[in-house]
């Protein structure tokens, strides 16, 4: 989809990192931006001219159907919409990993992005045209390092997710495409993603395994939330679906399609 000025665009997880590196870019292409996230403060000191802001928690469904109703209100339209927010637990072997933290980055990474897919597609298949992004990772292409399952796993559910979407939407409302975002390390606040933990999670396994060297020492270079935004805005307009984004993610991609094959 081609990004102009008159567009209508919502970006949850709005508040840090990409997120909010893409609320400037779309910003700077001159759509009109609503930018969601849960942590009310970070929303307040966000600081990008002309755009708005929306608290939504995205593990609930009703905040997004609201808040879609109300941009489509006020807008008359709404052309893209990017299911961002997401957290990371800490580091444990998959079977270490306390059901406390299962819980909370599957209600946040997968049920948040399929929440924000089920309040706007809708709208954009009403009007026949528009985008979907919704923010996987290089973990859901490609093996990177260990200890993060929960996290790879809802990344996963979200690739598989959008990507049938994708197929559904080929058919009943072509003008409505899909990018499923990949980005290797990026660097933002992830790490520090339990500031906006809820209460209702706490508790789980204190003593875990240290993980093997193997796994912690795997990793990729970095890059800038700012690069990633770039990149996620030539993503869009080249309407690409799987969108791997910095060195070395289409690689690890490659390894594990040809382990898939391998076993073909
Ligand atoms: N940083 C990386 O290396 C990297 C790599 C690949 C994918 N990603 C993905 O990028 C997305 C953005 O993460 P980031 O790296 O910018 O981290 P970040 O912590 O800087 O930003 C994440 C934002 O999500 C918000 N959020 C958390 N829980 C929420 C909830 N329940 N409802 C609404 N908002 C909520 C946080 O308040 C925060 O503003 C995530 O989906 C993450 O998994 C990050």
């Amino acid at each position: 989809m081609k990004l102009e000025s008159g567009q209508v665009a919502v970006v949850t997880g709005a508040a840090s990192g990409i997120g909010r590196a893409v609320v400037a870019a779309l910003a700077a292409r001159g759509l009109t931006v609503v930018a969601a996230d849960v942590e009310k403060q970070a929303l307040e000191a966000l600081g990008i001219p002309g755009v708005e802001t929306a608290e939504v928690d995205v593990r609930d469904f009703g905040q997004l159907a609201s808040l879609a109703d109300d941009v489509v209100a006020r807008h008359g339209r709404v052309d893209l919409v990017m299911a961002n927010a997401g957290v990371n637990g800490p580091r444990a072997y998959t079977w270490e990993q306390s059901e406390q933290d299962w819980r909370w980055i599957t209600d946040v990474n997968y049920l948040g992005a399929l929440h924000t897919v089920r309040a706007f597609v809708p709208h954009l298949v009403q009007a026949g045209r528009g985008h979907v992004v919704t923010t996987s990772s290089v973990t859901a292409l490609g093996l990177l390092g260990g200890g993060i399952t929960p996290y790879a796993a809802t990344k996963h559910a979200v690739l598989g997710m959008s990507e049938w979407l994708d197929h559904e939407l080929r058919t009943v409302a072509p003008g409505v495409r899909t990018t499923i975002f990949c980005p290797g390390p990026v660097g933002t606040r992830i790490r520090d993603a339990g500031r906006n933990r809820p209460a209702q999670y706490d508790g789980g396994s204190t003593e875990v395994t240290p993980l093997d060297p193997a796994f912690t020492e795997d990793s990729l270079p970095s890059i800038t939330a700012e690069q990633a935004a770039e990149e996620l805005m030539a993503g869009i307009e080249a309407d690409r679906l799987y969108l791997p984004v910095g060195p070395g993610v289409a690689d690890r991609a490659r390894d594990r399609l040809r382990r898939i094959l391998a076993d073909l």
